[in-house]
């Protein structure tokens, strides 16, 4: 909970303070980093918004600036805290977070500097806008292929805020939106905020801001889905990797289910209990202390939330999201070009195991938002009986057969569980992730004049993040599910406890995913020649529907027409199911 650590000296007397850290000046501050490796420096908790606290909280991004009129040295050797969750100890967190890290090739001046800076890529982590830190995110390994590879390129992490948070929601919220404040989606003004000071600043790390690419996972693919969707990417990013977008669709701010979800947090907070203003007004005088409590005491996880659709997620908005996203058209060339791509088996991870009926896949198609998000009574019940139809349909279309259920290509083996596991995870990948991957491809980028490369990650020897995974899922019985490619790209497998045994084939194909990324962010195609020799990554084309299957035994190109006839069904209206 301490804020970010400022010192103030005078700059003559740094050195001996520091010792050889490696510096940036931007304004009148001067961060002090440190090397992480041989190849590699780093600045941690460089803030990108003044700390959303006080008069700040629950309001947009107000962006740092660094001329305070003081010489100042600031310490950022180490990751700034992460923003205020349930994942990460109660020291680690703070409202105090919005802040990024850097990781860039060391001795940029001594090096090979090309006269307009360098590639820049910028993570978004995952978490379901529940959890996640930047912290979690080790650029070392990426960095340092990047130089030995002979495209030297900086990684950035950015943090943003979580939750209630981060997309709050209920009446009084809604009315401040109406009355003018930007007080939804908060966690998408900060991934904006945190491009647009990339922007000013990075060239003062090195970096070429013409040449950013953004990527992420899950919930940071999501959010970068949206914002190139709207056009609010638009000359913040040249390129976007997005991994495993999709999960539930956003819901409308004053929905009964965010109502429900705001209200709870609210009931939690016993300092807001008789108040006579708005639940706004009321957070916004308590401590943080008490809203670390009122994260935890509301039980804002994965295991309390996320199964029964996440309520913190994205919400309709004015700007961000002004209307379902299948909707939405991204003006023609908002990015040059996009890697997209899901992961075999993606809802096994939030499939629960003890499932042994239809009632999983009952509640995710019967549970869709309102559609439209203001529908009348009979609006709704026309899409009801509608969406009983496709129940109906879908169970037509993946028959309670374990050979055809997720994980995917296992067979008959039912790992020890009821069929109707397989079955439902094979529903929500398909519904929730794949259809999702093969909608914004075919209907939204091709046609908005951006290039597009997709993948299908199927390493065997994949393991999820163990922060996300709840309960103890039966061995085998994820297959290649959601966040396990993460350490591939990170290269972080051998550092990772998950990973008990890094196979040949899972590090060769982790040097090869870094390079296609890596190559991504400097070319815009993943085949510049360098690196690991890798097979030939197609572009997706309306005339050739192809990705890349990314497996340690059999990295190859294959046709996008998997389970097509149950895929497509879900396309044929996704505003069906709010999305
Ligand atoms: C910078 O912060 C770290 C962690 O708080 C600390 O270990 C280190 O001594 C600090 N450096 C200076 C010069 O204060
Ligand atoms: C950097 O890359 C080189 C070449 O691949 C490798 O030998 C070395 O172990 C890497 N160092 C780190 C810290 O990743
Ligand atoms: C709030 O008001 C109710 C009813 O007047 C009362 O029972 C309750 O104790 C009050 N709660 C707090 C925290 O003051
Ligand atoms: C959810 O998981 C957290 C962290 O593992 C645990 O502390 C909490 O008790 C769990 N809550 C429920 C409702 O299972
Ligand atoms: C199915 O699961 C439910 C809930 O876990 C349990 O109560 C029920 O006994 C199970 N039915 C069978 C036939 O196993
Ligand atoms: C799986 O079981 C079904 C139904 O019992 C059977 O038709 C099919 O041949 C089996 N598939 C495999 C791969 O064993
Ligand atoms: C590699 O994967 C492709 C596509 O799934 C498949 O057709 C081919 O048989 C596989 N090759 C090997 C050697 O397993």
């Amino acid at each position: 909970m301490t804020p970010a650590l400022l010192l103030l000296f005078a700059f003559s007397t740094w050195t001996s303070v520091f010792g050889a850290g490696p510096t940036v000046s931007i304004g009148d501050f001067m961060f002090v980093g440190r090397q992480t490796s041989e190849n590699v420096e780093f600045f941690g908790g460089v803030p990108f918004a003044e700390p959303p606290i006080d008069n700040l909280r629950l309001k947009p991004p107000v962006l740092k600036t660094f001329s305070s009129g003081q010489h100042i040295v600031f310490n950022a050797t180490q990751f700034g805290p992460s923003c205020v969750q349930t994942l990460v100890p109660v020291d680690e967190v703070s409202e105090d977070c919005l802040s990024l890290s850097i990781f860039r090739p060391a001795n940029l001046e001594l090096d090979q500097a090309k006269g307009d800076g360098l590639a820049v890529m910028v993570w978004f982590y995952g978490g379901g806008f529940i959890v996640g830190s930047s912290s979690m995110y080790d650029g070392t390994p990426l960095v340092n292929r990047s130089v030995f590879r002979g495209t030297p390129t900086i990684f950035v992490a950015a943090n943003y805020r979580l939750g209630p948070l981060g997309f709050p929601r209920g009446d009084d919220v809604a009315r401040e939106a109406a009355a003018g404040s930007r007080v939804l989606n908060l966690g998408l003004q900060d991934n904006i905020a945190a491009l647009q000071w990339i922007q000013k600043h990075i060239a003062s790390f090195g970096g070429n801001p013409s040449k950013v690419t953004v990527f992420g996972e899950s919930a940071g693919a999501r959010a970068i889905e949206v914002l190139l969707l709207s056009n609010q990417i638009q000359g913040l990013a040249r390129g976007a990797i997005m991994e495993s977008t999709g999960g539930t669709p956003p819901i409308s701010a004053t929905s009964s289910t965010a109502n429900a979800a705001w209200d709870n947090f609210m009931a939690v907070l016993p300092q807001c209990a008789n108040t006579s203003g708005t639940n706004v007004e009321c957070i916004r005088h308590l401590k943080t202390s008490e809203l670390i409590e009122g994260f935890i005491n509301d039980r804002i996880f994965f295991n309390a939330t996320i199964s029964a659709g996440n309520p913190w997620g994205p919400t309709l908005d004015d700007d961000i999201i002004p209307s379902f996203p299948s909707t939405l058209k991204p003006d023609h060339g908002v990015l040059e070009a996009v890697i997209i791509g899901c992961n075999k088996d993606e809802a096994t991870l939030f499939t629960v195991q003890t499932v042994n009926s239809t009632q999983a896949i009952s509640d995710k198609i019967l549970g869709s938002p309102p559609s439209p998000p203001d529908a009348s009574p009979s609006q709704r019940k026309v899409q009801l009986q509608k969406l009983h139809h496709i129940l109906e349909e879908t169970l037509a279309l993946y028959p309670n057969i374990p050979s055809l259920g997720s994980p995917f290509d296992t067979g008959n083996e039912t790992f020890g569980l009821d069929p109707e596991y397989k079955r439902s995870a094979a529903v929500s990948t398909d519904m929730g992730f794949q259809a999702e991957r093969r909608f914004h491809i075919n209907h939204q980028l091709l046609p908005a004049g951006i290039s597009a490369f997709s993948y299908l990650f199927t390493d065997p020897d994949a393991v999820p993040v163990q922060d996300f995974v709840t309960g103890m899922p039966v061995p085998g019985s994820l297959g290649a599910t959601h966040s396990s490619e993460i350490f591939y790209v990170f290269g972080t497998l051998a550092e990772r406890p998950e990973v008990k045994e890094v196979t040949p084939t899972a590090a060769k194909l982790s040097d090869m995913m870094m390079d296609y990324w890596i190559s991504f962010a400097n070319t815009l195609n993943p085949n510049d020649g360098k690196g690991s020799t890798r097979p030939n990554w197609p572009e997706y084309t309306s005339n050739r529907q192809e990705l890349m299957q990314l497996n340690g035994h059999n990295t190859t190109a294959i046709k996008d027409d998997f389970r097509e006839r149950q895929i497509a069904f879900f396309n044929r209206d996704p505003t069906v199911f709010g999305y």
